[in-house]
């Protein structure tokens, strides 16, 4: 792919527009060997040998992000008020450690969780993934673990099961629940569930939940389809997506 080679630097995590021009008028980066010589001159990434001071760039037309998103903040990529999920996307938040943040501007979510809600969440610059794995025709599993107010017990366990009234024009389509443990705190009785949905309507698992007369307390997104939250990742922390990850992600919601 043919792009200036002031982008591509700034692609490459070199730093941001104007931090590259400045390497570039320094001398700092060769193309195919000879020293650059302007910011605008055209480069074929992916094909050119680019290097910043002696070291190779590798250029990578998609970023795939798993951020274990914290409560607290809005899934955007902007926000007036609150603080968004991409504010997480920092080197000092990357597992492992040192690992570059990322300086692609079309990065986005694939998707929405709640403010109050945790857990795995995909940033990516590849729309047509996205749109694939959030197309309601996809059928992408999405898990979650939700905590619940109230005693949750093998009723709810049917009715999810076959396709619950709650609200919406349609009934859900069918999600298995498994109750994980139920006990008591101070304010009575609470379970531990897993719940598996493969849409993803608005506030759905909490509304579904509610229509059971049942209040969810605690919510985490744990997989999306083939792709699981890594357990390494503490609220807040982040790390690109394995081949391996990238390769499955990219056959989800192709079946159906
Ligand atoms: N269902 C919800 O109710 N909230 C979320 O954040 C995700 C699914």
């Amino acid at each position: 792919m043919q792009m200036r080679l002031d982008k591509f630097l700034a692609e490459c995590g070199c730093g941001s527009r104007s931090d590259v021009k400045k390497l570039i008028r320094q001398g700092r980066v060769c193309v195919n060997g000879t020293p650059a010589a302007k910011p605008e001159q055209k480069t074929e990434a992916g094909t050119d040998e680019v290097k910043l001071d002696g070291r190779l760039l590798v250029w990578q037309q998609f970023r795939y992000i798993m951020l274990n998103k914290p409560a607290g903040c809005v899934t955007a990529v902007s926000d007036s008020r609150y603080p968004t999920v991409m504010s997480f996307l920092k080197e000092e938040n990357a597992v492992p450690d040192g690992t570059e943040a990322p300086v692609c501007k079309d990065l986005a979510p694939a998707g929405r969780l709640d403010a109050d809600t945790e857990g795995l969440l995909l940033i990516t610059n590849d729309g047509a993934l996205v749109h694939r794995l959030l197309s309601p025709a996809g059928h992408v599993n999405k898990t979650y673990m939700a905590r619940v107010r109230g005693n949750v017990d093998a009723e709810d366990v049917e009715a999810f099961a076959g396709g619950l009234e709650y609200g919406e024009k349609k009934p859900a389509l069918p999600a298995q629940l498994e109750i994980l443990s139920a006990g008591m705190d101070e304010e009575g009785p609470v379970c531990e569930t897993l719940m598996t949905i493969c849409e993803g309507k608005y506030h759905q698992v909490k509304r579904m939940f509610q229509a059971r007369g049942k209040e969810v307390i605690f919510l985490r997104r744990l997989s999306m389809g083939p792709l699981k939250l890594d357990e390494n990742l503490r609220p807040g922390q982040w790390r690109y997506l394995t081949e391996q990850e990238i390769q499955e992600l990219a056959n989800a919601g192709k079946e159906e």
